[in-house]
């Protein structure tokens, strides 16, 4: 070795240790909270667990920390989020003292919603969606803690590990990525001060706090943070990854493939009733959001994030369009050749979604204009195709509605050639499908089911 590749070497040395003592010190320095112990409050009034009812309604806590079988009880924990190295399972938030959160004081819990600490110093994985309740106000957190406490039934059910294998399942690698990534001190919170007007200010508080939206809307970087958690970035809410299948749309204002053609009260039927004369609401991560939170939101909060979602601007020019055109209705049905794609529409589809593509208001969805057609990953449509949907029942909008799925009956190609065909027709302009891509959402569907059926037999 000569002497400079050994100076190189020594100063490599000094680097990789000054790297470790650096990571160290991100994961052990203590992190600075702020106590809010004096909110706390042993006999709060049946008002203050109201509000906190509410605030956890609108934060969709049940929805992750409830398991999907018939007799979980509330809040009990046991849900598997799936995560790219494993299973992670969300815990008992019941007030029962020897498996939930009953000994939790209110600091406990505020340190666990806005910053993902637990009590004994470790951090949650970001599955807890804390970098968004970091948001959250004092009064808020203190809300929420009267009804954890007060107005959930105790349920005794013990915290399930992760499936996550050792060295993965270390858990100071997190504290880092929160270092790195998540929330600062909890006074960064919320800016109000930030918005002219108090209705888009409340809409925002409740859509990047509480709604968590971003949470699954905006895309991830590869070190799993949100590229954006408000409108200081163009890519907040711009689409987000695929999660358990279905991908969650572009909420910004562009025209076709966001919310750019939607008004503020189709919004608003949307989050109460799953459906609006643009499209319907598909697939469980968004039936959940609807059924066990933006529901039950009052009238005023509901205005108010449609009103926050429409000062949104468009993200960057996405390849999808949208110009109304009946040429594709003309040539359905005038037996014009339409090509394969076109054939397999008006036999399987066109009954339910007629052949002008704009279905039925309050009961087929249109597929004209529609930004889940038009959105730049196809991955919905395929699986939605394959598998069906229900339409989800609400209190505005019951409903027992269905599609079938066309799995059995359909080749790979055939469902390729008619999501393509549907992505471009009517005056619909998206990328292409090939038969790969749906292979491909067939085979995950196939695993899924194979997971599930071992789930049920253990
Ligand atoms: C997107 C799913 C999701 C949502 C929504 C969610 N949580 Fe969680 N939460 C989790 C998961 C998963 C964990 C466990 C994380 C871990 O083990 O590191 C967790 C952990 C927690 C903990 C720590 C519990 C413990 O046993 O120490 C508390 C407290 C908590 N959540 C409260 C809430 C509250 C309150 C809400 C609603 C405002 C909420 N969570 C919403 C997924 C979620
Ligand atoms: C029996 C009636 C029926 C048939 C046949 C049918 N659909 Fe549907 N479709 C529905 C209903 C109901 C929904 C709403 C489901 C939901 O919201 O979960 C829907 C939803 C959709 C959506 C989603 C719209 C959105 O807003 O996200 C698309 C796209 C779609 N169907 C395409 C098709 C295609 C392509 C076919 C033919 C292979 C087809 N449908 C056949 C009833 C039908
Ligand atoms: C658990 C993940 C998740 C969360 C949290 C979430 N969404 Fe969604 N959302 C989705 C997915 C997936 C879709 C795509 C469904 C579809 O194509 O119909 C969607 C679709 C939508 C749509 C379009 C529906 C349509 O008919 O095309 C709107 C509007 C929407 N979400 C608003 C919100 C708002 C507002 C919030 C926060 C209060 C929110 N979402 C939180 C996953 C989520």
């Amino acid at each position: 070795m000569t002497t400079s590749t050994r100076r190189l070497f020594s100063a490599l040395a000094v680097l990789v240790v000054i790297g470790l003592l650096a990571l160290a010190a991100l994961a052990l320095w203590p992190t600075h909270t702020r106590s809010i112990a004096s909110l706390s409050n042993d006999a709060p009034d049946s008002q203050l667990v109201e509000r906190g009812r509410y605030l956890a309604m609108a934060g969709d806590c049940i929805a992750c920390h409830t398991a999907k079988t018939a007799d979980a009880k509330p809040f009990s924990g046991g849900l598997a989020v799936a995560s790219p190295i494993g299973n992670i399972y969300s815990t008992n938030i019941t007030p029962d003292k020897d498996t939930g959160i009953g000994n939790y004081s209110l600091d406990d819990f505020e340190r666990a919603l806005r910053h993902g600490i637990t009590p004994a110093g470790g951090t949650l994985y970001p599955a807890m969606p804390y970098p968004s309740y970091a948001r959250l106000t004092d009064e808020d957190v203190a809300a929420m803690y009267a009804f954890f406490m007060h107005g959930v039934e105790p349920a005794h059910e013990e915290n399930r590990k992760a499936d996550i294998k050792w060295p993965l399942s270390m858990r100071w690698p997190l504290t880092i990525w929160r270092r790195l990534y998540g929330p600062e001190v909890a006074q960064g919170g919320f800016d109000a001060g930030r918005y002219d007007d108090p209705q888009v200010a409340r809409g925002a508080y409740l859509v990047q706090g509480l709604g968590h939206c971003g949470a699954c809307h905006t895309p991830r970087a590869v070190t799993l943070q949100e590229k954006g958690m408000d409108d200081f970035s163009d890519l907040y809410l711009a689409g987000g990854p695929v999660i358990d299948g279905w991908v969650a749309v572009n909420l910004r204002g562009n025209h076709a493939d966001g919310l750019g053609n939607w008004s503020k009260e189709d919004i608003i039927a949307t989050l109460r009733g799953a459906r609006n004369p643009h499209g319907a609401v598909v697939g469980s991560p968004m039936h959940d959001v609807v059924i066990h939170s933006t529901q039950g939101m009052s009238d005023e909060d509901l205005q108010a994030v449609a009103s926050y979602l429409k000062t949104l601007k468009p993200a960057a020019a996405t390849p999808s369009s949208y110009t109304a055109s009946d040429d594709t209705a003309k040539a359905l049905t005038t037996g014009q050749d339409i090509g394969r794609g076109g054939a397999l529409y008006a036999d399987n589809c066109a009954a339910c979604h007629r052949s002008n593509g704009k279905g039925n208001v309050h009961a087929f969805p249109p597929i004209a204009g529609n930004p889940s057609v038009l959105a730049e990953n196809p991955a919905s449509l395929i699986r939605l195709v394959l598998t069906g949907s229900m339409l989800p029942s609400t209190k505005a909008a019951p409903s027992n509605l269905g599609m079938p799925g066309f799995a059995w009956r359909l080749s790979d190609g055939e469902v390729a050639e008619l999501v393509s065909f549907i992505r471009n027709g009517w005056g619909n302009k998206a990328s292409t499908v090939n038969a790969a891509q749906v292979a491909g959402v067939r085979k995950a569907l196939d695993e899924e089911k194979e997971a599930a059926e071992k789930h049920a037999a253990r």
